[in-house]
């Protein structure tokens, strides 16, 4: 299932995307042609966010830790990532779609890898995937363009990586580390990719790639010079438990509400309060009157 971008329909597309890099390298004037980002893995945040206005909707492999509670992206499996798909693309009408290629999907072979990029397009509705990696992916990222799938690189911290990362740490704070991640990201562009995310850097790495690629960025934890930001939907919302990184801005509550709805329900039922009188059906006065028996 796919939605087929008509022009003038408002449609986010990835040529659309490419126009609003800044070409004043990062540091644009017009706060509005920025990119906004979000994380959705169901229908129900995927209409709301879509409808909010959102530019991207990625169907991000933290799915493993947002919502399927792993403490780790490493377990998510193609199948996990094409039931979100879907459901996000059923909710989505105007925000360009981008799905994730999680762990092990793009890892053992170039073929295998554009498979499983087709299966996001074809079945799961995904108009462009993700791809974690620079200069080692150029082989993949320059096969899925040629396949017709439009490739956001992911260069910086890529959770995927958490083992041979050591963990989830900011990334390029070393010269030698910050080299790695400008070849990364030069790479993923030269490559095909249409946009980069960046993800957890010193903000000066981040503001030298921007200005350096001809591809927007979308930065997190990268500061403010990135083309765009993308954020967890459950970290903007409040709804994460542990740690929460501090570019995580949180712009709801939504554990504590969530968490006192729940206990109010529990009160009203133990009570006896709920439902009440107006909450509750009724018999029609016809289905009241007994029924006469005939002699
Ligand atoms: O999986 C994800 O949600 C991501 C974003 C945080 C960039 O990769």
């Amino acid at each position: 299932m796919s939605i087929a971008p008509r022009s003038g329909d408002g449609k986010i597309t990835v040529p659309g995307i490419l126009a609003r890099k800044s070409s004043s390298g990062g540091t644009s004037s017009s706060s509005t042609s920025k990119i906004a980002c979000l994380t959705a893995y169901d229908y129900p945040t995927a209409r709301l966010i879509d409808e909010a206005g959102v530019d991207i909707i990625l169907v991000g492999d933290s799915l493993g830790m947002a919502v399927l509670g792993y403490d780790s992206t490493l377990p998510v499996t193609m199948d996990d990532m094409l039931h979100h798909v879907k459901a996000v693309r059923r909710g989505t009408r105007r925000a360009l779609l981008v799905a994730d290629m999680p762990y092990g999907s793009f890892h053992v072979s170039v073929d295998d890898a554009v498979r499983n990029a087709v299966r996001l397009v074809k079945e799961g509705g995904a108009e462009a995937v993700k791809v974690e990696g620079g200069e080692k992916r150029v082989e993949l990222i320059a096969r899925l363009v040629e396949a017709e799938i439009p490739v956001m690189g992911h260069v910086g911290l890529t959770p995927q990586s958490i083992h041979p990362m050591g963990g989830f740490h900011v990334q390029g704070k070393s010269e030698e580390e910050s080299r790695k991640i400008e070849r990364d990201a030069r790479s993923a562009a030269a490559a095909g990719a249409f946009s980069v995310v960046l993800e957890s850097m010193p903000r000066e790495l981040a503001a030298r790639i921007t200005a350096a690629l001809p591809v927007p960025t979308i930065g997190i934890g990268a500061g403010p010079d990135c083309d765009g930001q993308v954020l967890v939907f459950h970290d903007l919302v409040g709804l994460t438990s542990g740690h929460v990184p501090k570019f995580a801005r949180r712009y709801a509550d939504l554990s504590t509400e969530i968490s006192n709805a729940v206990s109010a329900f529990c009160t009203d039922v133990r009570r006896g309060t709920y439902p009440s009188d107006s909450e509750s059906y009724h018999e029609t006065a016809a289905a009241r009157t007994p029924t006469r028996t005939p002699h």
